[in-house]
């Protein structure tokens, strides 16, 4: 039985209500525009930003908590009953890691912008509160899970990152008022490690073992390689992170080889999915989520020339911009342009007249006008990083906002429909 026929088969009766998905994914589509006009106002001090309270700070945690952090939550929420076959034990803890989450990691963007020392703390204590009861929720449907052990250990370790990195956020937050870490930017570094390549890496890496086959139609990627994949990116994380708190650089570039192996791994099993596939034509997501696999590479390749001074005075910068905004930005913007109008037809299948085809639900326009602004933001951004040249990142950031709001045009299409369907 294919990946797809598994995974759809009794993906109904596992159906979250509509609104705690979609919750999380309107939070995204809206805090996605604030993050790019954030970035165009900061370019200034975003373009050769080391660390350091202050609004490009407040730019990053907008994308890394605001975008990705919230549309992860809102499909993982759904994807893991459905791929695990377990269903939530119950809905309300999902609804109070919202009102956790996202009031505040609002709290915490506006203290970075403020360098407000006293909401930071707080705003991180309940940003924290409400990371940390996701990760029970998620851990409880993971224990209870069978089916899809390569998933699940993706699962389980992508959990344990985020652990570390929300621990090291909160540190990084006191250690504003009380300086006791040994070495802050140190800790700074394996924080975004962390969540970068840790949490949202090992999650993204995990679902496109279930979401890229489903959608290619394709067979299950080959067990054995999947399971080396993962032990080579778990290693090259925990590398990563030592290598950052020891403030070793050939650790690190240790760290970045090991990541180079598995990226190429991961890049050769999806492709192979894609080849073995009965849906050839998979349409702009897939581009999108082809770039995202080109800039996983770039990401690691820049990281380590960084490492020795070869990627520019600003290499460390370009390095995570590529991470949260090449890769994981990319990815997680084709891969919700899929997941989002086939949640929806389901939600609209229940209706008595049968659900609608997922061309129906969202026209293709806006997606056209968002990848277009997209592709330029990143080459624009990348470039003014690269050259040291702060009109360039506001140009970028201007293009990044007009597709972002492109985007959020697609997404309050798809959600006006479900909202509106007869129950
Ligand atoms: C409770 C959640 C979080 C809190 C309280 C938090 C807090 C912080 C603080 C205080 C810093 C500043 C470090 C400095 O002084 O330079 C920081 C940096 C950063 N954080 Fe977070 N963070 C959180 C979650 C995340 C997540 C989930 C991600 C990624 C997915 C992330 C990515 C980053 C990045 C990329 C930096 C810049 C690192 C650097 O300064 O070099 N954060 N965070």
């Amino acid at each position: 039985m294919s990946i797809a026929a598994s995974f759809l088969a009794g993906a109904k009766s596992r159906l979250l209500p509509a609104d705690i998905p979609f919750r999380f994914f309107v939070a995204c589509t809206v805090l996605h525009v604030l993050m790019w006009l954030a970035l165009l106002l900061a370019a200034g001090q975003a373009t050769s930003f080391r660390g350091g309270l202050g609004p490009a700070l407040a730019a990053v945690h907008l994308l890394t908590l605001g975008v990705l952090t919230t549309a992860a939550i809102g499909a993982s929420a759904q994807l893991l009953p459905v791929a695990t076959r377990r269903a939530l034990v119950a809905v309300w803890p999902l609804k109070l890691t919202f009102w956790l989450v996202v009031p505040g990691l609002v709290g915490l963007v506006l203290a970075m912008a403020a360098v407000s020392t006293a909401l930071l703390v707080a705003a991180a204590l309940a940003t924290t509160a409400g990371l940390l009861l996701f990760a029970a929720v998620t851990a409880d449907n993971l224990r209870r899970a069978g089916s899809l052990p390569v998933v699940a250990a993706y699962g389980w370790a992508a959990l344990a990152a985020l652990v570390a990195v929300v621990g090291l956020g909160l540190a990084l937050s006191l250690n504003y008022e009380t300086g006791w870490l040994p070495d802050h930017s140190a800790a700074a570094l394996a924080h975004m490690l962390l969540g970068g390549f840790g949490f949202m890496g090992l999650l993204v890496l995990g679902f496109s073992h279930v979401l890229v086959p489903m959608f290619a139609l394709s067979a299950a990627p080959a067990k054995t390689t999947s399971r080396l994949g993962f032990v080579l990116a778990v290693l090259a994380v925990a590398l990563g992170s030592a290598g950052a708190l020891a403030d070793s650089r050939e650790v690190l570039a240790a760290a970045a080889l090991l990541g180079l192996a598995a990226a190429a791994l991961h890049i050769r099993l999806m492709q192979q999915a894609l080849a073995g596939g009965m849906r050839k034509r998979l349409g702009l997501s897939f581009v999108l989520i082809r770039l995202a696999w080109a800039l996983l590479a770039l990401t690691l390749i820049v990281g380590l020339a960084a490492l020795y001074g070869l990627a520019g005075p600003n290499g460390a910068t370009l390095f995570g911009f590529l991470l949260i905004g090449g890769w994981l930005l990319t990815f997680l913007l084709g891969i919700l342009q899929r997941i989002v109008p086939f949640l929806a037809s389901m939600h609209m299948g229940r209706s008595a007249a049968g659900g609608p085809l997922m061309s129906e639900i969202a026209g293709s326009q806006p997606l056209k006008l968002h990848a277009a602004c997209h592709v330029l933001a990143l080459t624009l951004v990348a470039a003014g990083i690269a050259g040291d040249a702060v009109w360039l990142v506001r140009l970028g950031s201007a293009a990044g906002l007009a597709g972002a709001l492109a985007y959020g045009w697609f997404m309050a299409g798809v959600a006006r429909r479900v909202a509106v369907r007869d129950p």
